[in-house]
């Protein structure tokens, strides 16, 4: 599996559970891809959650969410054969490694970055914790342990590579003696669209309850495409509609291969000659044609007692040996290996 030449991919989540056709869109089909050009380490970031998250029970919640997600990957086409799926808490130099990046970045660097306060918001907490402040320093060492040279992350998260290319950097000047150490991380940015909520809400998110989920069911698909908000100037299907910008053409756009049947519809929209329930049943008809795969081998993998957790292991067991690899040389490199 150790590939030589291939340049190394890391990415992750943090375990939120089943995912939705959003992550499709915005990570999960890229990833797929990836997977052919390059040697892809893919970081289950349990740590991370409980950066904002670190009640019992809250925990008690993660290892569920991990396998749903795992399976969500699997059934997607992450293949572990060619692949690295890990769970950061298993590897424990993340958080040696995490330790040493952080004194190679100040802390006013971290407080600036406007995604840690939106996080703190958004998790009700009024002050920082360090361990929420020092969030991109550990998104810095899951980089770093793999020494990646590609990260595929969302806009949102640029800033935090932008951290850990200052820290492969600073670690370079102060170790590397001419040798680097690290490759300076590069984000490859997603700049597709973003899915919206089925309500139109800007982004589908599990927590705004707007998701379609790559495991739902036909009926539930079809349920939540019923719900889902169209023009909402268009009172009667005989007026004129509005298709930029409206969720179910955004849909249709991503999910319809059919592209004769989305221009008709589009057509017949603008002119008031079709209602929102045909284009939406298209629409249910598509996205079940979509997830149809994906749902069945997902029955599949999970019709099979331990296979995430057997992934996991052996994800774990090749992230524990590159990351031994690592440390070994960042030891080296900093002359912190006396008395070893
Ligand atoms: N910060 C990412 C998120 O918003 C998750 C993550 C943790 C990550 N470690 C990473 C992404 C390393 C890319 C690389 O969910």
């Amino acid at each position: 599996m150790l590939e030589r030449g291939k340049k190394r991919v890391l990415t992750g989540d943090r375990p939120t559970g089943r995912l939705h056709l959003g992550h499709w869109v915005g990570s999960l089909s890229s990833r797929v891809r990836l997977q052919d050009e390059y040697e892809c380490f893919f970081i289950v970031a349990d740590l991370h959650a409980l950066t904002t998250r670190p009640q019992k029970a809250d925990i008690a919640e993660i290892p569920g969410h991990i396998r749903e997600m795992v399976l969500d990957y699997l059934a997607a086409g992450i293949d572990p054969a060619r692949s690295t799926i890990f769970v950061q808490s298993a590897v424990p130099q993340t958080s040696e490694l995490a330790l040493l990046c952080g004194m190679l970045v100040s802390l006013p660097r971290l407080e600036r970055i406007p995604s840690i306060k939106e996080m703190a918001e958004a998790a009700h907490l009024d002050v920082l914790p360090f361990g929420l402040v020092g969030y991109p320093v550990l998104q810095a060492a899951d980089i770093l342990l793999p020494r990646a040279h590609l990260v595929p992350v969302g806009r949102d998260n640029v800033p935090h590579i932008e951290v850990a290319r200052e820290i492969a950097r600073r670690f370079n000047g102060l170790y590397g003696d001419g040798a680097p150490v690290f490759p300076e991380p590069e984000a490859l940015v997603n700049d597709g669209p973003v899915l919206p909520g089925i309500y139109g809400q800007q982004k589908m998110s599990k927590s705004l309850d707007n998701a379609i989920f790559l495991s739902d069911d036909e009926k539930t698909v079809n349920e939540r495409v019923r719900q889902m908000f169209t023009d909402p100037n268009r009172v009667r299907a005989d007026i004129p509609g509005t298709v930029e910008g409206n969720p179910v053409f955004v849909y249709h756009d991503l999910f319809n291969p059919d592209t004769a049947e989305v221009d008709n519809l589009k057509r017949r929209y603008r002119e008031g000659t079709v209602g929102d329930v045909e284009v939406k049943r298209k629409l249910a008809t598509a996205l079940n044609a979509f997830l149809q795969p994906m749902r069945q081998r997902r029955a599949e993998l999970a019709g099979r007692p331990g296979l995430v957790d057997e992934v996991l292991a052996a994800g774990n067991e090749r992230m524990r040996a590159v990351a031994r690899d690592t440390l070994e040389r960042v030891h080296e490199a900093m002359g912190v290996d006396y008395f070893r």
